[in-house]
């Protein structure tokens, strides 16, 4: 009996060992599952995040390769003066960065200030949509293609994506020139010598547009408006929406449509009978713009003091008669002269 109960005792603690045994082990496998799943998260972890840090590295690369294509681009253009660059919507939208930098409004659309890729500012003209079929945008594209002169915008690239249709110009610091002439109060940081040289590079620039290029190239809306200066005030004769290319023989053209802007078109653009249209109608434009440049005020001023002065021209024409200086306040005899000598040319124009 004695026995019998030391058998079962034994029996007891040898479960209760085998019992322990399986719990530890059992734990201890657990523990070791646990570490395999960890181990394994790790690892996976680890690939993923490799994974993921080469596609980040070969996007990178890869875009720095592209954008770097388009720096060349633009820089190889910039450096030997070629065609412009054709854009999509979205090259020019995020160029635009958003078309939140608006320079001003014209008949054709709006202006904004951009970024190019490769550094420098520019100015985005996008073309209104509703107003033709894209006719006159394509016929500023031919005609800006050709045109590389010192006194003349650079054109750098276009879009014409659908409907959407942007020209991007090399940007100008300082503006239009109507600016300068027509402030408030008749002052302006601009001396006559600095007026005198604009008028100059405008000619210049007019100049090289119908004699200069391979084809004859009338601009229609030779205006203030429209002769940009940049960071040294030389003059660029932009906007070439209304110029038609017209072969260089052909010193007379038919025109369908009357085209520029009141107060600087030449008569023969209202009055069909009057004769026919050449480059003698941008000839016409500069003589008007070279009168507000000198009178620093619009030709026709509906607040003048003297009725005789609210035509201008009218009155610098009888100034002229008198053989004396120009009566002109706040300016010197040197200035003097070379308002006159500006008026006498712009006289010769009109
Ligand atoms: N390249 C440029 N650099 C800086 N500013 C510019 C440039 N081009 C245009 N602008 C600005 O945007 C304004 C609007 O130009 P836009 O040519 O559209 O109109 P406009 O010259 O006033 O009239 P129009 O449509 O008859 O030419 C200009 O007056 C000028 O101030
Ligand atoms: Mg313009």
């Amino acid at each position: 009996m004695q026995q019998w109960r030391r058998l079962v005792r034994l029996r007891e603690t040898a479960r209760r060992r085998r019992r322990r045994i399986v719990f530890v082990f059992g734990i201890w496998s657990k523990l070791l599952s646990y570490a395999e799943e960890a181990f394994n998260a790790v690892i996976i972890g680890k690939f993923l995040f490799g994974m993921t840090l080469s596609i980040v590295i070969l996007i990178y690369k890869w875009r720095k390769r592209h954008l770097s294509i388009y720096e060349n681009i633009e820089n190889y253009l910039e450096q030997n003066n070629l065609m412009p660059i054709g854009y999509s919507y979205k090259e020019i939208k995020k160029m635009a960065r958003g078309f939140k930098d608006k320079l001003g409004e014209g008949g054709y659309g709006f202006v904004f200030k951009g970024k190019l890729r490769s550094g420098p500012f520019v100015a985005i003209k996008m073309l209104h949509k509703a107003k033709g079929n894209g006719q006159d945008f394509i016929s500023e594209i031919a005609t800006i293609g050709r045109i590389h002169h010192q006194n003349v915008v650079q054109p750098i690239g276009y879009c014409a994506e659908g409907s959407k249709r942007a020209l991007v110009y090399e940007f100008m610091p300082n503006g239009s020139l109507d600016k300068f002439i027509f402030t408030k109060d008749g002052s302006t940081h601009l001396t006559y010598d600095e007026i005198f040289n604009i008028a100059i590079g405008v000619a210049r620039g007019i100049a090289y547009l119908h004699h200069g290029c391979e084809m004859q190239i009338l601009h229609f809306d030779i205006k203030p408006h429209n002769i940009l200066l940049d960071e040294t005030f030389t003059p660029k004769v932009s906007d070439f929406g209304l110029a038609k290319l017209y072969p260089i023989d052909n010193s007379i053209v038919t025109m369908t449509a009357a085209r520029g802007t009141i107060g600087y078109m030449a008569p023969e653009l209202f009055y069909k009978n009057i004769g026919g249209i050449s480059h003698k109608v941008d000839v016409y434009s500069f003589g008007m713009l070279l009168i507000e440049m000198t009178s620093k005020r619009k030709n026709l001023n509906s607040h003048a003091d003297h009725s005789s002065q609210l035509y201008f021209l009218f009155w610098i024409y009888n100034q002229l008669g008198k053989e004396t200086d120009i009566e002109m306040e706040g300016v010197t005899e040197e200035e003097n002269k070379i308002a006159k000598k500006m008026i006498i040319v712009s006289l010769w124009c009109i």
